[in-house]
């Protein structure tokens, strides 16, 4: 066997986060991480998007002592995180000075690879992630939101590409997160790229509509070098194709993945007995669904919009809200559903359906993405929406990191007196507790008083 593709297991970040709300708790991964270390992958993502904030929010876990147990359970494999460019692992833009501390302390607690994407494709929002990924000497991966439009073409994704490699990446990801890059799409934008761009390209679908064996297969005929996927039984349905799958198609081809099948089959019995205990957190989807051609709704956005109607008990509302997804996406320049753009998106279009009125009530996440504080949107806005945004507040035009002069210090002050309010006294106000407080304020109350009281 002569030609090679990496293998990234991404069960712990985003199987766990399409498939089980990012539920997880850690003590249902520490029993088999030795048995991930030892398998060969070329990295694991187990960190960074949701789980983050799931650790704060649902599962009373301190996100970064989450990430020291991983990184002493699998001290062989790379460990891999998910970053939202200036917005961290939160949902607002941070400054520089946020942005560089956070990194700092994700590479001291162990990440080796960091994915940094943006959701807009605005790279003025990633540019300095890289940079300082680079300055703590790991591996700065950069990222194109793949998304369908009429604006989106082969070309501008060319153009994308090449300029995220201008910006000293060590390697480029396609991150297709609601499953709609289809097979040949995926074999001409492949090959396409591996002749304008030199740096190592790494494919991320989902298994949502059904293609992503065929478009993994079809990337890596067109020369890509890493794939993610899923252990089997944490696979499929929103989630990715299953690792045992690909690993054997790709033996067939003569294609060496590095890891043997055989030493799988644990770490596949481990999380089909602990997924049982899940359930609740399982989205509804069964087999394949082919609205995400239409629609472009990721699996992460369905499942928690499912459980948001559900808690509204106004389930029977799912088709018109994902409708409604489609417009309020079109109305702002066609903007990839990524997460935090998903999110504001999401919430319009329950609320538009919600009231039966469009716009008649925007949040200050729609105004602000409207008028330019989230980046550049990649194609025109809707006149009537930006007219409202507008009453509301100024639009802006530069790099919106470029406004922001918070510093460290002033939330460590705000984390004082939150702390002094809850009567936490035992607390050292190190950066990892002043980073985790300002990138999730609402859940820290739960932590803090965990940890400290
Ligand atoms: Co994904």
């Amino acid at each position: 066997m002569t030609k090679q593709v990496g293998i990234t297991e991404v069960v712990l970040r985003d199987g766990n986060q399409s498939l089980l709300s990012t539920r997880l708790k850690i003590e249902d991964i520490l029993p088999i991480a030795k048995n991930l270390d030892d398998a060969g992958y070329y990295s694991i993502e187990s960190w960074g998007g949701a789980v983050f904030d799931s650790c704060v929010r649902y599962l009373n876990e301190d996100p970064w002592e989450r990430l020291d147990l991983f990184k002493k359970a699998m001290p062989k494999t790379k460990q891999q995180m998910l970053l939202r460019g200036q917005n961290l692992v939160g949902y607002k833009h941070y400054s520089d000075e946020i942005v560089s501390k956070f990194i700092e302390k994700s590479a001291s607690h162990g990440i080796d690879i960091f994915r940094v994407f943006d959701a807009l494709n605005d790279l003025r929002n990633i540019q300095h992630s890289i940079k300082e990924v680079k300055k703590n000497g790991k591996h700065a991966q950069g990222t194109i939101a793949f998304t369908i439009s009429p604006i989106h073409t082969i070309d501008n994704w060319i153009d994308l590409s090449k300029k995220i490699e201008d910006l000293d990446s060590d390697s480029l990801c396609i991150k297709d997160m609601s499953g709609i890059l289809s097979p040949e799409y995926a074999f001409e934008l492949i090959s396409k790229l591996k002749e304008e761009v030199s740096i190592p390209i790494h494919l991320h679908t989902h298994a949502t509509t059904g293609m992503s064996n065929l478009t993994n297969i079809r990337a890596i005929d067109a020369g890509v070098d890493n794939i993610d996927t899923s252990i089997s039984s944490m696979s499929m349905g929103y989630g990715h194709s299953a690792t045992e799958t690909m690993i054997y198609l790709l033996s067939e081809k003569k294609i060496d993945t590095g890891i043997d099948l055989k030493n799988l089959i644990e770490i596949s019995s481990h999380f089909k007995k602990i997924r049982e205990n899940y359930i609740e957190f399982e989205g509804s989807m069964k087999g394949v669904d082919l609205q995400m051609i239409i629609n472009q709704v990721p699996g992460g956005m369905l499942s928690n919009l499912e459980t948001q109607l559900k808690g509204l008990e106004k389930e029977h509302l799912l088709n018109d809200v994902i409708t409604e997804i489609y417009q309020v996406r079109k109305d702002l320049g066609y903007v990839p559903l990524v997460t935090p753009a998903s999110q504001i998106i999401g919430a319009q279009a329950l609320s538009n359906i919600i009231n039966e009125a469009r716009y008649e009530t925007l949040s200050v996440e729609i105004i602000d993405l409207a008028l330019g504080y989230y980046g550049k949107l990649p194609g025109e806005i809707n006149e009537g929406l930006l007219l409202k945004a507008c009453n509301e507040k100024k639009r802006i035009f530069d790099r919106p990191a470029d406004n922001l002069k918070e510093t460290l210090n002033e939330y460590r002050e705000n984390l004082k007196e939150f702390c002094k309010k809850l009567d936490i006294k035992d607390i050292s106000f190190i950066d990892e507790q002043v980073l985790t407080f300002l990138l999730i304020p609402y859940g820290s109350e739960v932590i803090f008083k965990k940890m400290f009281s």
